[in-house]
């Protein structure tokens, strides 16, 4: 066997096929501008220029026009799939169209499309900490504020121990078949499925913590667009090392 064969690919799989409601723009949100360009682009461009991704899966709606996302700068490395109900099914139908080309093994990092502000440096660190792992896992950051556990009538139970409690955040990254199987096993059983890990522990795996930039802001509200166009702005002078 040649080493090639050996060698798993990296795909990336970005859900975009949500409505946006909690933002309620007229669009979603994934639509909306940051400057000259759509949050969707910024999101795109981080994985399409990375040279060890071998293609990139974008779920889209089914009401979105085709037309209007421009792959001319994607050298036939962008696939377009039709999303679902929930972000689980969204995955999953990406998940469908990825398995048609790739190898049970290979890597899937899952981004949400809302997060224009992944750090590309993080990115490279995720795949490298994780290139060799059984399992995968997926960026988290830290808590700044003190986390409190709800009890019985709104009161406190107690405070849990924040250096060990991590806010989850994409991308994810997982073995291609391993993540297909974990969905759907989780997605069959009726439990919540809000992120690739928690149907990678429903399946009694562990995936690991990588600590990312807090700056990786899923865009969820208005006064979200302030904060990423300054995230973005900020990442720009640090990379023109102004
Ligand atoms: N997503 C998706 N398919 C769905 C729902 C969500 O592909 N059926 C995507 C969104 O487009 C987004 C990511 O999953 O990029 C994270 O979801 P979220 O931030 O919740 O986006 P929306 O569901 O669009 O927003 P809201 O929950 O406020 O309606
Ligand atoms: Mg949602």
């Amino acid at each position: 066997m040649t080493s090639e064969q050996h060698e798993p690919a990296l795909w990336a799989l970005i859900p975009a096929a949500g409505v946006g409601r909690r933002m309620g723009a007229d669009r979603p949100k994934q639509f909306l501008r940051l400057g000259a360009r759509s949050v969707l682009e910024y999101t795109l461009d981080i994985f399409l220029e990375h040279p060890a991704i071998r293609g990139v899966a974008l779920v889209l709606g089914g009401g979105v026009d085709r037309d209007a996302v421009d792959l001319s700068g994607a050298g036939g490395r962008l696939f377009i799939v039709t999303g679902g109900e929930e972000r689980a099914d969204s995955v999953r139908n990406g998940l469908a169209f990825l398995a048609q080309r790739g190898r049970p093994d290979d890597w899937v990092l899952v981004h949400d499309a809302a997060r224009p502000c992944l750090p590309p440096a993080d990115l490279d660190h995720l795949i490298e900490v994780l290139r060799d792992d059984p399992v995968g896992g997926l960026l988290v950051a830290a808590s700044t504020d003190t986390l409190k556990l709800e009890g019985v009538e709104g009161r406190v139970e107690r405070t849990l121990d924040r250096s060990r409690v991590w806010r989850a955040l994409t991308p994810q990254m997982f073995r291609l078949q391993a993540l297909r199987a974990a969905l759907d096993a989780a997605l069959a059983s009726g439990v919540a499925v809000t992120d690739e890990a928690s149907a990678m522990e429903f399946v009694g795996e562990r995936p690991l913590l990588v600590e990312g930039s807090p700056m990786n802001i899923k865009i969820t509200r208005p006064e979200d667009l302030d904060v990423a166009e300054v995230y973005l702005n900020r990442q720009q002078r640090l990379r023109s090392g102004r």
